[in-house]
């Protein structure tokens, strides 16, 4: 069959627009293709079998394998959630904050990195950053590592338990960045990504607060004694968040950013930082 037939086919049976049909077909031909280009029976079984999965609501990322984020071409997985739009804005804000704050080099530690989107984008924007990411699922640190060297950057990669590992090795960052998992169990989210993104990576306890509590609580170990905490957060939780903050660092003012839609979804916090 042709790659024109095959267009034709895939219009009648999927919902998908052109652009979407033609941006999949060409990763999964993985070549520019030509109107009469010729397509073995095997490629063409195998394509429209995963044009049903599209159909079914089956994220395409995770079929063509790669996402842009910040101007950046990242790979993805099933098993490693594929990066949200939103999380541009927390890169985007501390990328400034850094600059406003930090003139020489600076550490900075990813914490639940998956594909390792905020910590290799903040160092491909920031160069004098050195990078530290970390997260307890094998196959986002395996993708995280793919996708450093995919963007050609040197970074500091391993396995931890939020903090854990990074307080037994005893090191310490000017910059604590995080996107974790902050979801609740009943919180209405779209079926597809309850089905087909991984849970770790999702819920965050009962009122999704549970890993703020424990990078809160832990920070200091890991901080120098000045430092940028920056999270990704639901946007009820605001206030709860504060609460915490509050809690381990009683004297230091915060910050707090909406999206583009005018929700709360960033948190800042500014410890022995000085305007
Ligand atoms: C919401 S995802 C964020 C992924 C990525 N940073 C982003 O913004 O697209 C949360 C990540 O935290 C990781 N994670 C979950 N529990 C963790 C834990 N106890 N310690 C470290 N990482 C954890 C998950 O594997 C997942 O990669």
């Amino acid at each position: 069959m042709d790659y024109q037939t095959l267009l034709e086919l895939s219009r009648k049976e999927s919902h998908l627009d052109d652009k979407t049909i033609k941006y999949v077909l060409k990763y999964y031909l993985k070549v520019e293709p030509t109107l009469k280009m010729k397509i073995g029976q095997t490629k063409i079984d195998d394509y429209l079998r995963q044009l049903q999965k599209i159909n079914e609501g089956y994220p395409i990322q995770y079929i063509v394998g790669n996402v842009d984020f910040y101007g950046y071409n990242f790979k993805v997985k099933p098993g490693v959630l594929i990066p949200r739009f939103e999380t541009e804005q927390l890169v985007f804000h501390t990328k400034k904050y850094i600059n406003k704050y930090f003139s020489n080099k600076v550490s900075l530690l990813d914490i639940g990195t998956g594909t390792g989107v905020i910590g290799l984008t903040l160092k491909k924007e920031v160069p004098k950053i050195d990078v530290t990411m970390v997260d307890i699922s094998a196959k986002a640190l395996k993708l995280a590592k793919v996708n450093a060297s995919h963007l050609n950057e040197d970074v500091t990669i391993y396995k931890s338990d939020m903090l854990d590992e990074v307080i037994r090795l005893n090191e310490k960052f000017d910059i604590i960045i995080s996107n974790p998992p902050y979801l609740t169990k009943d919180e209405e989210i779209m079926e597809v990504v309850r089905r087909y993104e991984p849970s770790k990576a999702l819920y965050g306890g009962k009122k999704g607060l549970k890993y703020y509590k424990v990078i809160l609580a832990n920070a200091k170990k890991v901080l120098k004694d000045r430092g940028l905490i920056a999270f990704e957060i639901g946007s009820s939780q605001t206030l709860d968040i504060i609460k915490i903050a509050n809690k381990y660092f009683k004297d230091s003012p915060y910050e707090i950013k909406k999206d583009f839609q005018g929700r709360d979804r960033m948190f800042f916090l500014f410890y022995n930082l000085n305007d």
